[in-house]
């Protein structure tokens, strides 16, 4: 019998005691036939009402001291304590598994190191895509290839938001409140609406493609915010739609090109399709080419079902480290701004003419906005779009066109 425990009781810790609950045979029986027993959940709060109130606790140390547990699920978010107790639990030989991005964006190379160090396992499936199979795809299916780049829906709330506009033109404050009633934002949407979110994923992504850490730092990240109305219905007079896309490109050099903003996808692209609270991520491998994994990116039960996922694998590899892991490169691995071109949209209020002047031959998109002109680039580095971009008179919009 494996003795686990949960380490915070919000949307995706009930979801993880839930699976527990309800999925015991399938677990035992994925787990090599162990059971999979929870013994304590860890949360500041008082759950009185609880049926398994007597599982509760306040103290970190009871499951740290308590040689029984071997597997712990670390769903709090947020940095600290969330590092310090996953440190101290990987050091004691027990194994942690967590859907928490902005740790594993941080302090993953470091946490990973020590789970080597110390044969355990720290598993991270559910801090990318929610409930998408994507980090042991990429570990182990796509090992193969050479991964040439990942562009990828990896925010469901900002989504959400993105599509409300577009299919039901509802304000940006209406969808947002919505999907924060439904669960699926960060408890600072802050993080959602302005890109963090995506780019600790599509940061997480890059690291395991590319076997060396990509701080989330070096990102250039842009969220949904500025985008309007008018901007979703020119996209949509494009046979188009506007994204959040974590987009990373790796090159033969061993740079990597990485870029978190919205961006215009034509609708005959998948990723277009993709509605809702849901994720998706296009890999492109040098054998397989494009893959897309689809799913449900957020939410109680989705996420936690990764979660349970990892447990059941340490359950499996207890004592036994699987290699899924990155190093800290030993110079600078970020590719310049300018590495990648893109054509991007762009709406002005000065003239066709200026903008031909400027901007050579573009292609220009019928206007839904009197007195303004609104067009479609070549593509063009990020430098070569703000010099010329700064030449006209005003800039309503400029957005990346994903080619
Ligand atoms: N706030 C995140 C999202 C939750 O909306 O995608 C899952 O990481």
């Amino acid at each position: 019998m494996a003795k686990v425990a949960i380490m915070g009781y919000g949307t995706v810790g009930s979801g993880v005691y839930d699976i527990i609950k309800t999925n015991a045979d399938k677990l035992s029986r994925s787990a090599n036939g162990e059971t999979v027993e929870l013994k304590y959940i860890l949360d500041i709060r008082d759950f009185d009402d609880h049926p398994e109130k007597e599982l509760f606790t306040k103290e970190f140390n009871d499951i740290l001291n308590d040689s029984e547990v071997s597997v712990v699920a670390e769903v709090m978010g947020g940095l600290h304590p969330a590092y310090e107790f996953t440190k101290s639990l990987l050091e004691a030989g027990k194994s942690v598994v967590t859907s928490n991005k902005e740790l594993v964006a941080t302090y993953g190379t470091e946490l990973l190191e020590i789970a080597r160090g110390k044969n355990v396992n720290y598993f991270f499936e559910a801090s990318v895509g929610g409930g998408i199979p994507i980090i042991r795809p990429m570990h182990q299916c796509l090992t193969a290839n050479n991964i040439e780049k990942i562009a990828g829906i990896l925010n469901g709330t900002t989504n959400y938001i993105l599509n409300q506009m577009i299919k039901n033109g509802k304000t940006f404050e209406t969808a947002l409140k919505d999907a924060q009633n439904k669960g699926f934002a960060e408890r600072n949407p802050a993080a959602d609406i302005e890109g963090h979110d995506a780019c600790r994923k599509i940061a997480i992504l890059a690291s395991l493609a590319s076997g060396k850490m990509v701080d989330y730092n070096d990102i250039d990240t842009e969220g949904i915010t500025n985008i309007t109305l008018d901007d979703v219905n020119y996209a949509a007079a494009m046979d188009a739609v506007v994204k959040l896309i974590g987009y990373a490109q790796f090159g033969e050099d061993g740079k990597v090109y990485s870029i978190v903003s919205p961006m215009v996808i034509k609708n005959d692209s998948p990723l277009s399709g993709v509605d809702g609270v849901m994720n998706a991520i296009m890999v492109t491998g040098d054998c397989v080419g494009n893959v897309m994994f689809y799913g449900a990116g957020a939410g109680k039960l989705p996420t936690a079902s990764a979660v349970v996922a990892d447990i059941v694998d340490a359950v499996k590899h207890n004592e036994r480290s699987k290699k899924i892991f990155w190093e800290k490169p030993a110079e600078n691995i970020m590719a310049d701004k300018d590495a990648k071109k893109f054509a991007y949209f762009i709406r002005t209020t000065d003239s066709a003419e200026n903008v031909q002047k400027i901007f050579g031959k573009c292609e220009f998109v019928d206007n839904i906005v009197d007195n303004e002109s609104a067009f479609v680039t070549a593509p063009l580095t990020q430098s070569e779009a703000d010099e010329k971009a700064a030449k006209l008179g005003n800039v309503v919009t400029k957005l990346r066109v994903l080619g």
